[in-house]
């Protein structure tokens, strides 16, 4: 099977279960990092006590590189992803990569697997992973001071299942999430995030769950929530019960350029099920990318949102920030950087 069938192919699989033969992998021992290097994708060996199994010391980040109207393969605001992974492991007390070191990892590792980008609406999405491997079930209460740290790439297309419809989800004003380690990027959010999303998906057939602690809206599990309307994009403002997402940032700044104003402040779900009667709701993310919201189920009763198809006004913001992202439309705000 040639190259290009195996990414085209990838796409039509579930996100993030086709991988590129190579990953970068770099080790820190005794105080320094090992100078990475660019191996194939094979299971690592570790040992059972490693802190990681135990005290769930691991951070990753989710960023995509995507395949230009040129041919050339981009990388969309490594920076900003790296800066969120480096305090991801400082606040779970990992050693903290150098950002250089991560840049260079994600760079010639994606240089080397440029073939693996596959053409618009797919993309290359990278997992940059650091995880504790200290070999002590004792370090409860104690730093990992032995870390690993990979990249790996995914040919993708869409996240949601069925491409672009309207998605569906639960209100739930439970707590997801630890306060505050909501704005850390770590696998156990996820694991604290997942037995609600599946039982709503199992009662209700929603596709996430819009976390709302005390009635005021907070995120869903793996993306952030934006209200949108002709003239106005409203979201929670940026505080550590939640991920502050490089899309939700992209999408503010290219939604004040359209002249919509902005309001980060706290939603109410009152305020949310008025809004939602006439306004746009929707889901922004690295993986999700702009997903529009058309039901909304809470205390067992069903909110259609707008019309309940996916927004007008979400497609154009959506098409504005993928635009950027495929360099159709200009970089204006020096998002993208050339990889390959
Ligand atoms: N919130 C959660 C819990 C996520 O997993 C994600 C996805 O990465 C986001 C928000 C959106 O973040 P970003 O736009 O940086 O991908
Ligand atoms: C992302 O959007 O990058 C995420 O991390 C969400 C998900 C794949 C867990």
């Amino acid at each position: 099977m040639s190259m290009t069938q195996t990414v085209e192919d990838a796409l039509k699989k579930p996100f993030g279960t086709v991988y590129a033969d190579k990953m970068a992998v770099a080790r820190y021992k005794d105080g320094v990092w090992t100078p990475f290097d660019i191996q194939e994708v094979k299971p690592f060996e570790m040992h059972p006590a490693a802190h990681v199994f135990h005290y769930s010391s691991t951070c990753f980040e989710g960023l995509k590189c995507h395949r230009q109207v040129d041919g050339s393969v981009h990388v969309f605001r490594l920076d900003r992803h790296i800066e969120r992974f480096r305090n991801s492991a400082e606040r779970l007390c990992l050693p903290i990569p150098d950002a250089d070191q991560v840049d260079a990892m994600v760079c010639e590792l994606v240089a080397e697997c440029a073939d693996w980008a596959p053409v618009f609406p797919g993309s290359l999405y990278v997992r940059p992973t650091l995880i504790g491997t200290l070999p002590s079930i004792g370090a409860a209460a104690g730093p990992s001071t032995e870390a690993l740290l990979f990249v790996i790439l995914s040919p993708v297309g869409d996240y949601f299942s069925g491409g672009l419809r309207p998605l569906k989800l639960l209100v739930e004003e439970k707590m997801r999430t630890a306060p505050t380690l909501g704005m850390v990027k770590t696998g156990g959010n996820y694991a604290a995030a997942l037995y609600a999303t599946r039982k709503a998906r199992e009662k209700y057939g929603t596709d996430q769950v819009l976390f709302a602690p005390d009635g005021f809206i907070q995120e869903t599990g793996a993306a952030n929530f934006l209200m949108i309307s002709e003239d106005r994009i409203v979201t929670k403002a940026l505080d550590p019960s939640f991920l502050h997402g490089v899309t939700r940032d992209s999408l503010l700044k290219i939604g004040a350029r359209m002249g919509k104003e902005i309001e980060e402040r706290e939603i109410s779900v009152d305020e949310l099920l008025t809004w939602a009667k006439t306004g746009e709701c929707a889901l922004s993310g690295t993986a999700a990318v702009l997903g529009g919201v058309g039901s909304l189920v809470y205390r067992e009763e069903t909110y259609t949102v707008g019309t309940g198809d996916y927004g007008d006004e979400t497609a154009k913001m959506r098409s504005a920030l993928v635009d950027i992202q495929r360099g159709k439309a200009e970089d204006t705000f020096g998002w993208l950087k050339r990889i390959s």
